[in-house]
């Protein structure tokens, strides 16, 4: 079986300060890829900043006979991600990996979330994902060749109480991620996504007895692998923890076309409408569309 290397590779890991980012970096770098590890440094919340944080994994990488360098640069605006990836080029000439990694809370009910907490959350979350990646995309598109993994997380696909901010925000990384894979796919770009769980500063004190299962260091091999020239898929979302991985994906039911117009109907059909027998999987918007028009077209 043969090892996957990086060598001769750059990978780019947002909030790679500590926690997941910093695992990811350390196992790239072990691999041969040459990494800017990017962090701002700042709180779980994301108030202040430090340059300690991504200089002190630059400082690992280098002990492990790895190449990085620091990037403080925040990943909330355009400026910042332009900035991000011009460091790549500066210290190494290309780009060929983004990890978005990324990410802070500032959890609260629904009802009683500030605006600031909304702009905060989706500023890095959602808005970190598309600064950092455009400019990565379009030397990855010119080169023909590059692999982004989004990070997004079951609070928005499944739902979870009061990260109404962050499970929007990560939700649209899904989205994201279906869309890049599309526009990357004739160009040699994979992209995907994970939905881990890890103990980092993130999850303190709630995890449990999950804790001492799910560190850091068993997420970052799906992302090597996802991140890798082998890796043989694109648009998919993984749920990783602890060494368990499993695809999360968005399906549509065979559905039910309405015999009558009306709500009514609605209520009534529900029970079809809501069965997951033969549901389908569709690729794209396209794909989708296609899946309607037969069903429309089989009932006429
Ligand atoms: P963490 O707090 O240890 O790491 C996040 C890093 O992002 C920090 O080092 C922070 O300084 C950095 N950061 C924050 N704002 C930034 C900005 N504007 N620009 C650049 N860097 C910035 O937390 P963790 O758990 O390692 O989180 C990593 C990612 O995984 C996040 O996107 C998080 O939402 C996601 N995630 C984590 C889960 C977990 O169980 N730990 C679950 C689901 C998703």
């Amino acid at each position: 079986m043969s090892v996957m290397h990086f060598d001769g590779r750059v990978a780019i890991i947002t909030g790679a300060g500590g926690g997941l980012g910093r695992s990811h970096a350390l196992e790239l770098a072990r691999r041969g890829a040459r990494i800017v590890v990017n962090d701002v440094g700042g709180s779980l919340h994301g108030d202040g900043v430090s340059r300690d944080a991504a200089q002190g994994v630059v400082d690992e990488i280098a002990a492990l006979g790895g190449t990085a360098v620091a990037n403080h640069d925040t990943v909330a605006t355009a400026e910042g991600g332009q900035a991000i990836v011009q460091a790549a080029l500066d210290a190494f000439g290309q780009v060929d990996i983004l990890v978005n990694n990324a990410g802070i809370l500032r959890d609260k009910a629904f009802h009683k979330m500030d605006p600031h907490m909304i702009d905060a959350v989706v500023d890095v979350h959602l808005k970190g994902g598309l600064f950092v990646s455009q400019p990565a995309f379009r030397v990855m598109r010119e080169n023909g060749y590059g692999r982004i993994v989004n990070t997004t997380s079951a609070s928005g696909l499944f739902g979870n109480f009061g990260q109404a901010n962050y499970g929007a925000a990560k939700a649209g990384l899904a989205g994201l991620t279906r869309v890049l894979a599309l526009e990357g796919q004739a160009y040699g770009i994979k992209v995907n996504a994970i939905a881990p769980i890890a103990a980092t500063r993130m999850t303190a004190g709630i995890l449990g007895e999950l804790t001492i299962r799910v560190g850091p260091d068993s997420v970052s091999p799906v992302v090597a692998y996802l991140c890798h020239e082998e890796c043989a898929v694109s648009g998919n979302i993984y749920s990783v923890a602890g060494g368990r991985v499993a695809r999360i994906f968005v399906a549509e039911t065979a559905g039910a076309v309405l015999a009558e117009l009306t709500p009514e109907e609605v209520r009534d059909q529900l029970v079809t409408i809501e069965s997951q027998d033969g549901y389908h999987l569709p690729t794209s918007l396209d794909a989708a569309t296609a899946i309607i028009a037969e069903a429309l077209a089989e009932s006429a």
